[in-house]
């Protein structure tokens, strides 16, 4: 059996869907909503609906109870921390995280810890690690990378509340840090800043780019050794990031929070207005192969971000399953293997364009980044 929290939101439902796809059940359906736990069981065979709160212990271990694997898709993560994945593990099951990230890890990381954990097992983080370290396994050495990431969609309550609180996580240190890069294999504060009205390659509109370091970033770089790496938040429209960036730097809580709440996805939802939403992950590396210095591209294109987050989360569930992780508290990047990751992706319904350039560089316009 292999349970999925948070069925019934935007990760979720794709998660159950790719989970299905993939041959992988029976499934569980959790969440607190009866009603629509049923409607999505009656799509898939032999699933199972399972109300359940995170609020209560007991249909925790309900929830969890028999599983061999359980996927936790449900939101904000920063308010669940480890409650999901301590319940999992204590009924033996392994346990999945499409984000989870830093916060997670450091409170599961401990020597008495017994059993399975992957966390960031999703998008960004997530396939923002696992592309490079793929791209980085066809060079003998890597000098630099640069990330870009973003684009037009919604934002869903879950994902508005996490991009609020990991700019104030509670020991102080945030997800990661704006305007940082990596410079001379280490992070450097304030290298470089934002730009607007911008062309990206493989980005049909004009953007506005923000450079953030995260956790993720640091882990990557260390471990594909490179020298420089930027990575780039890449927002199209005004509104998602005006209100983001006026978010930076002041504490939100209480009832603050369900208007910063409100505000993320209503700015979220008028950038996207009359458009059809998408989102690319673009990785620019430059290295060495036999060599010589080359310059390798790869862009991935989604037309819903949620279901690309949902079927990364699903891969690493398929890899558990098969016993292809060991035991521990792992970041998914750190023991996937990227060039599987990256083909099953590129397969799958998620990734409406998927492009690889070799020694070039891809058409720039004057003014570009
Ligand atoms: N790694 C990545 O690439 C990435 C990117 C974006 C988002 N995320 C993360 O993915 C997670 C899910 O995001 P989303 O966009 O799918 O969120 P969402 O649409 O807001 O859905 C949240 C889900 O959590 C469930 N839930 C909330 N509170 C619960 C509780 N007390 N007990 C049981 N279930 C509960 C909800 O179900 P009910 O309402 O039915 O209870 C719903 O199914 C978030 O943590 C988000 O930050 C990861």
């Amino acid at each position: 059996m292999i349970a999925v929290a948070g069925a019934t939101g935007s990760v979720g439902r794709w998660a159950v869907t790719e989970l299905n796809r993939m041959g992988l059940g029976p499934l569980r359906l959790g969440g607190r909503r009866a009603d629509e736990l049923e409607q999505i069981a009656a799509e898939i065979p032999d699933a199972q609906p399972f109300t359940f709160d995170l609020e209560d212990p007991d249909s925790v271990v309900r929830f969890c109870a028999g599983c061999a694997v359980v996927l936790n898709c449900a939101g904000p993560s920063y308010l669940i921390l480890d409650k999901l994945a301590r319940a999992a593990i204590a009924a033996g099951a392994a346990y999945v995280d499409v984000s989870g990230d830093e916060p997670v890890h450091r409170r599961l990381t401990s020597a008495d810890f017994a059993g399975t954990a992957v966390l960031s097992a999703g998008m960004l983080p997530g396939l923002s690690s696992l592309v490079p370290r793929w791209m980085a396994t066809e060079m003998d050495k890597v000098d630099s990378l640069s990330t870009y990431i973003g684009g037009l969609e919604r934002c869903s309550p879950s994902s508005a509340t996490d991009m609020i609180l990991s700019m104030h996580t509670d020991d102080g240190d945030g997800y990661g840090h704006a305007l940082a890069g990596w410079r001379h294999g280490r992070l450097e504060e304030k290298v470089l800043g934002p730009a607007k009205d911008v062309e990206v390659p493989f980005f049909p509109d004009r953007v506005s780019v923000h450079p953030f370091f995260s956790g993720e970033s640091a882990r990557l770089a260390t471990a594909i050794g490179v020298d420089s790496m930027d990575f780039w938040n890449v927002f199209v429209g005004d509104r998602l990031v005006t209100s983001f960036t006026r978010m930076r730097g002041r504490p939100v809580a209480g009832e603050e929070m369900e208007r910063a709440v409100a505000e993320l996805t209503r700015a979220a939802e008028l950038d996207l207005f009359g458009r059809e939403p998408y989102y690319a992950l673009v990785f620019r590396m430059t290295g060495v192969v036999d060599g010589h210095s080359v310059v390798r591209t790869a862009a991935m294109r989604t037309a819903d971000a949620y279901r690309l987050i949902a079927t990364v989360g699903a891969l690493v569930v398929h890899a558990v399953v098969e016993g292809n992780v060991g035991r521990g508290v792992s970041y998914a990047a750190d023991v996937l293997d990227p060039g599987w990751v990256v083909a099953a992706v590129r397969r799958s319904p998620a990734v409406t364009a998927f492009e690889l350039v070799l020694d070039a560089e891809p058409a720039m316009e004057e003014g570009a980044l």
